[in-house]
């Protein structure tokens, strides 16, 4: 067991980090106010390569690893969590099943525009009425031969009003139940597609979230992913290792915010010496490291069992569940440590604080987290 980084992960991080402090956090207190979508940083990410980090080079894509994925998602994550859950959808929800399910001809049309950066994909699942019970879709895929006719709404869409291409869950035969679901894709701009307006949201107010409705839409098989009736294990999959990614995201929000107590904590005087120096604050820093450095462990073991091309089911869920705990946790201790000035805006912990909610929530709320973790402990 070796618990280094190798020199590309370190090399991978700092690239992160580097875009992260210089190019995410100028403006970032603003875009999260006016919620204003982070288009420079989406354009850099693509030129960095995050957008399709995992993806093959034939493909458009970095060819990296999972560990190094969850290495910049960290990081920028510690500045700017909504700049990378758009990453994080990209990458994990459209990028990885079209690679890994997709058929070359959909490889080649939809997935090297998307691991370039070139376009922007999201993953339509959720729906006014389906969101931890995925099976109960509403969304109906009707058979019509060579092609499919879709109906339906599909809510909280991360990169709704910003993507090219979707991928979107639906029922093709209810009487199939999970087995009587598909997947396709559909072009944003295709004819009975519209959007909602922008969600106004609590936390990761910058990225872009809007319900997406499929009015008679034309869709030809050849734009269905995987055999008929695959869709609910697509999902199921897909989602698996989008969780690692969301993980990432909740131990980047935890991590920034304990960094940023610390400091302030070194420079704060109360009571004659820096808050540093009071026991009450030694021990708050010392459970925020000690969780945080849990998460990063089950993160790390989740990413290393997927790149090994072992289950990694449960062990993203234990991450996932774990990670956005401490997230929540550590961002409310950051504000606490920082007090009057944790509550305002230029300190950047309460928009963390808010930020780490939102993992709590979705590709699985902690509740569905721990159905996952129970189902595979318990089979
Ligand atoms: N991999 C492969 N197959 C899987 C699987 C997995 N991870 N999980 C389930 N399956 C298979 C099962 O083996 C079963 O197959 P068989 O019938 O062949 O045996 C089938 O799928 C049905 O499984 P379940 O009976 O376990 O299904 P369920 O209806 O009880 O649901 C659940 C289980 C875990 C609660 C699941 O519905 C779930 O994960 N729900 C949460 C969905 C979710 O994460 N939504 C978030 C939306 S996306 C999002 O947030 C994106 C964004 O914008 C950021």
């Amino acid at each position: 067991m070796l618990f280094q980084l190798s020199e590309e992960h370190l090399m991978i991080q700092k690239a992160a980090r580097d875009f992260a402090q210089n190019d995410c956090k100028p403006g970032v207190i603003d875009r999260d106010e006016t919620q204003s979508y982070p288009t420079e940083q989406v354009k850099q990410m693509a030129e960095l390569g995050f957008l399709g980090m995992m993806v093959a080079p034939e493909y458009g894509g970095s060819g990296l690893d999972t560990t190094s994925y969850v290495l910049a998602m960290e990081e920028i994550s510690k500045v700017d969590a909504s700049s990378s859950v758009i990453m994080s959808v990209n990458n994990s929800l459209v990028c990885w099943g079209l690679e890994t399910y997709g058929t070359e001809v959909q490889k080649q049309k939809y997935l090297v525009p998307l691991a370039k950066g070139e376009k922007l994909g999201a993953f339509c699942l959720s729906e006014p009425e389906a969101g931890s019970d995925a099976t109960s879709q509403r969304t109906t895929a009707v058979d019509m031969g060579d092609h499919y006719i879709v109906n339906g709404t599909k809510n909280w869409i991360t990169n709704g009003g910003k993507a090219s291409i979707y991928l979107v869950i639906a029922q093709t035969d209810r009487e199939k139940a999970h087995r009587g679901i598909n997947v396709l894709i559909i072009d944003a701009n295709a004819p009975g597609v519209s959007r909602g307006l922008k969600e106004n949201k609590l936390g990761i107010r910058s990225s872009d979230t809007h319900s997406i409705m499929f009015q008679d839409v034309v869709v030809p098989k050849e734009d269905r992913i995987g055999e008929d009736g695959f869709g609910f294990k697509f999902a199921m999959k897909t989602l698996d290792g989008g969780r690692i990614g969301i993980a990432s995201q909740a131990l980047g929000i935890a991590s920034g915010a304990y960094e940023l107590a610390l400091a302030y904590s070194k420079q704060r005087k109360a009571f004659g010496k820096e808050i540093a120096n009071h026991q009450i604050i030694q021990f708050k820093l010392a459970d925020m490291a000690t969780r945080i450095e849990a998460a990063r462990l089950l993160i790390y073991k989740a990413a290393w069992l997927k790149d090994q091309g072992q289950d990694y089911q449960r062990a993203a869920a234990q991450a996932k569940v774990v990670a956005s705990e401490v997230a929540m946790w550590v961002t409310v201790e950051a504000v606490q440590i920082h007090g009057g000035y944790g509550y305002v805006k230029e300190y950047h912990v309460e928009r963390l604080m808010r930020d780490a909610k939102i993992t709590q929530i979705y590709e699985g709320t902690s509740e569905v987290q721990r159905i996952v973790i129970s189902r595979d402990i318990l089979r």
